[in-house]
């Protein structure tokens, strides 16, 4: 691949690498950007926004005025997120869940959370059934860990509650033509038939609260932007099928280590694995690509950039929630007042705190993972 091809921004469901341009995705994907009033209109629902919202992490969306409009009329709704076992959760994993907890908790809604253990077998060459239907289940732990209560939070292992899919997805499956499917997803001649049905199983969270429950609500899903594709598809089939169209807020990619592109399994180096011990999360993070200058003294001398910091973007992200340290440390990184390796160890104790934590968590949720089950 060449350097140009590296730059290029490729934002699919299963890759995004190069630069990503927010607002050329919101052109191109044709969603609506997350204007000041309607996160206004969000907050008056919530109380106090959000981190993610306040800032702007979440930045695009698709009838989130809708789905706020029928509340209003005190029609809820139902949230859906989801994941693809083909590994271990990474820290950017958990940028979407964390704020579909808040949501779940402001709104008082149920959650559908879909464990795709079948697309990762579909899609990853070299996985087995047995490793994604287990990565499936290890995954849920992280998910269990954050908090999330069993009373109204289900997740849906795809191969194991394929009786409970199948029969919708077949309805989505029989009105979405493959020449749609191709333009969409970009399918390929080579592209194996199951990856090519695929994507109407994504789709059937999004309407199943119905078939369970006999009530006919929306869905609201929280996701990073890369998802976006499917609820296009699906958006474009829900009514001929009698639900409404599902509803979306996208989040921006919590980024790598590296240079561009996003926090991506497929490039562990510059990914922190919840299952990471300290020493590793401290050499990833001690590697990492930051703003600084060559040298000590130039960058004392002339300050660094922290638009461009991987470990800026951590502390943005996930690991400093107070606003005025936030931006303290950004005033000081760019008079050379901090150095990257004072902010590369303060992130590697709280990262470090954070999974030591998380892993106590996640080893109690073993117990309870069943109760997340839809049961029969
Ligand atoms: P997956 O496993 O690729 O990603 C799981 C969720 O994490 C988001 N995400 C990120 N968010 C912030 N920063 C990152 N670096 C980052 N990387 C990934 C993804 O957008 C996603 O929300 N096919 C899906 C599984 C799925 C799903 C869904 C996801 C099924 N139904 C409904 C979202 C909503 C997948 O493979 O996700």
């Amino acid at each position: 691949m060449t350097d140009e091809d590296k730059n290029e921004m490729v934002v699919t469901p299963w890759e995004v690498r190069g630069k990503v341009d927010y607002k050329r995705l919101i052109r191109e994907f044709g969603t609506q950007p997350l204007t000041d009033e309607l996160i206004k209109r969000i907050a008056k629902h919530t109380g106090k926004l959000h981190l993610q919202l306040q800032r702007k992490l979440f930045f695009s969306h698709r009838d989130m005025d809708v789905i706020l409009d029928l509340y209003e009329k005190g029609i809820k709704f139902v949230l859906y997120t989801g994941r693809g076992p083909s590994g271990p959760v990474h820290i950017g994993h958990l940028v979407p869940w964390i704020f579909t907890k808040h949501l779940q908790e402001k709104f008082k809604t149920k959650l559908y959370f879909q464990m795709t253990d079948d697309e990762k077998f579909l899609v990853e060459d070299e996985l087995k059934l047995k490793d994604t239907i287990n990565f499936g289940y290890e995954n849920a732990l992280d998910l269990i860990a954050l908090g999330f209560k069993p009373e109204d939070t289900f997740i849906i292992f795809d191969v194991q509650d394929i009786d409970l899919l199948y029969d919708i997805a077949l309805e989505v499956a029989k009105r979405i033509t493959f020449s749609t499917a191709k333009a969409t997803f970009g399918f390929q001649e080579s592209t194996n038939i199951g990856w090519i049905f695929w994507p109407a199983i994504q789709a059937v969270p999004c309407f199943i609260h119905a078939k369970l429950t006999g009530e006919n609500v929306p869905a609201l899903i929280p996701a990073a932007i890369d998802q976006d594709p499917y609820w296009r598809v699906t958006r474009d089939i829900a009514q001929k099928l009698g639900y409404y169209k599902p509803a979306q807020i996208h989040c921006r990619f919590l980024p790598g280590l590296g240079i561009g592109g996003k926090m991506s399994a497929s490039e562990p180096e510059t990914s922190i694995f919840i299952i990471d011990p300290p020493n590793v999360v401290k050499r990833k993070i001690w590697n990492a690509f930051t703003g600084g200058k060559a040298t000590a003294a130039e960058q004392r001398k002339t300050g660094a950039d922290p638009s461009i910091c991987t470990v800026f973007h951590y502390f943005l992200y996930l690991f400093e929630e107070d606003d005025k340290k936030l931006k303290e440390r950004e005033k000081q990184c760019k008079a050379g007042g901090i150095l990257c390796g004072e902010c590369k160890a303060d992130l590697t104790e709280r990262i470090n705190k954070f999974l030591t934590e998380h892993r106590k968590k996640r080893e109690k949720a073993r117990n309870i993972v069943e109760k997340f089950r839809i049961k029969r």
